[in-house]
């Protein structure tokens, strides 16, 4: 089959811009189109579909910004790239940050908008294909999960797939990242949504109690048990459980629930008939599995059945465009709560939100987000209610031991972390370190490090 070109809008009040920019892109194998102004881009914006848009800042009759939100209120799944002299990159950033848009430094550095080009596409295409499949699936995806960055983008297309199927999920992250969400979601877009969702903390329950709230026992059972009592997998029927912290899951019963899995049959505690109630299994963790499967403190037969498929959540402090919309959203939702008169971030706030590492992720960043509301006295959030890492804070480094490798090393080091921070937008990171692009570009080149 062949595949469809990407198709390009270039907009630019220069024609040799214009014609360099289309030139090179159709030699790439996209399919272009160009206009000189606002209007004339609206004008054929209006007849035919484009992936992405390349926009000069300064039109003649008006600007890059506005034009887009312009597009953007035709088609809101457009992918943008800027182009910027380097004064205005700055006031371009803070202008917009709306996710699928970047910014390119005039003169643009054809291998580069290539690069960038491929990206924004297969973004649009992921968010595209997101729409058709929650359409025709019966998922409605509910309006408080939040999944600006690609990889959550990703996330939610797997579940459109995987959610009306009965597959076994395991779901892996960070404490804090969602996977709760996530599980819930999955069970809302099957067709068990009208069934109980259970969900079971395989860590907080004594394992002498785990194995009869998952099972079920018979009168007899052991002492007290009078009568007979079934388990969450049978009270779960026609539903799903989640089963919570699965790396704790006891070595003893291990055995158990992986019959379970494989045959669909238990015995109750005590019991003698076999069982056979219909659950699906979603599992999660925020152990490393493979490691404990590789020392042996978990099956390696359960782990492949639990692993069918697999939804790794990436950290917060990865996933920044996450980072920066739930902040947002979180500061509406507490100030209304709250009744207070807050707006926004002071812009130092907003840097040590991304500088933060969020051990405790999305959970963290709801609680510093309530507090720093109910703290604040002003309209903007001030930095000093956004908590920095140990080794930033000013009070810690006072009695630092003394560094004694080469400033090349150093340097070499905090460039990747803030490149590791920024997931290797190297605008982003760029106006972290306070440099000029070019000039992170050559350090890159000179340090040997490759990015994408
Ligand atoms: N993408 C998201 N959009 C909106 N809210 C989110 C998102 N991810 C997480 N949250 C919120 O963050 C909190 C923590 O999420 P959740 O309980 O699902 O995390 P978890 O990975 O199960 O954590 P733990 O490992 O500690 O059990 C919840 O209040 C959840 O609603
Ligand atoms: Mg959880």
């Amino acid at each position: 089959m062949k595949t469809q070109k990407s198709k390009i809008l270039i907009v630019d009040d220069e024609p040799s811009q214009r014609e360099l920019l289309a030139g090179f892109l159709n030699k790439k194998g996209f399919a272009t189109k160009c206009a000189g102004s606002v209007a004339e881009a609206i004008e054929i914006f209006e007849n035919e579909g484009f992936d992405t848009a390349v926009l000069d800042l300064k039109l003649p009759d008006g600007d890059g910004i506005e034009l887009l939100k312009k597009l953007r209120a035709i088609d809101p799944d457009l992918g943008a790239i800027f182009l910027t002299a380097y004064a205005s990159i700055s006031f371009a950033v803070e202008g917009i940050r709306a996710g699928a848009e970047e910014f390119l430094e005039k003169p643009v550095e054809l291998s580069q908008l290539e690069i960038l080009l491929r990206k924004l596409t297969d973004h649009r295409k992921i968010v595209i294909e997101n729409h058709a499949l929650l359409e025709t699936s019966a998922m409605n995806l509910p309006s408080e999960i939040i999944a600006e960055s690609l990889q959550m983008k990703e996330i939610i297309n797997i579940v459109a797939r995987v959610a009306p199927t009965d597959a076994i999920v395991l779901i892996t992250g960070e404490s804090g990242t969602g996977k709760e969400l996530v599980a819930r979601l999955l069970h809302s877009g099957s067709n068990r949504s009208q069934k109980p969702f259970v969900p079971i903390n395989c860590a907080a329950i004594p394992e002498t109690l785990l194995e009869s709230e998952l099972f079920g026992y018979e009168p007899g059972a052991f002492t007290g048990a009078r009568k007979r009592q079934s388990g969450k997998f049978e009270m779960a029927s026609g539903g799903t459980v989640f089963l919570d912290e699965i790396g704790d899951f006891p070595a003893l019963l291990q055995a158990k629930l992986l019959r379970f899995l494989e045959d669909g049959t238990f015995y109750r505690l005590g019991g003698t008939e076999l069982v056979s109630p219909d659950v699906r299994i979603i599992s999660a963790t925020n152990r490393n599995i493979e490691k404990m499967v590789k020392s042996g403190t978990f099956r390696e037969d359960l782990y492949y059945r639990l692993n069918l498929i697999r939804i790794h959540i990436a950290p917060l402090r990865e996933r920044s465009a996450d980072l920066l919309k739930l902040a947002k959203i979180f500061l509406n939702n507490f100030a209304k709560k709250h009744n207070k008169n807050i707006v926004g971030f002071t812009e130092d706030a907003r840097n040590r939100f991304l500088r933060y590492d969020w051990f405790g992720n999305v959970r963290e960043l709801k609680n510093v987000i309530e507090r720093a509301v109910i703290l604040s006295r002003n309209e903007y959030i001030p930095a000093n209610l956004i908590p920095v890492n140990d080794e930033d804070s000013q009070e810690t480094i006072t009695v630092r031991k003394l560094d004694l490798r080469k400033l090349a090393d150093i340097e070499r080091e905090h460039i990747l972390a803030i490149l590791r921070y920024c997931n290797d937008n190297q605008t982003e990171a760029a106006k972290i370190l306070g440099i000029h692009r070019n000039t992170l570009r050559n350090k890159l080149k000179e340090y040997g490090i490759e990015t994408e």
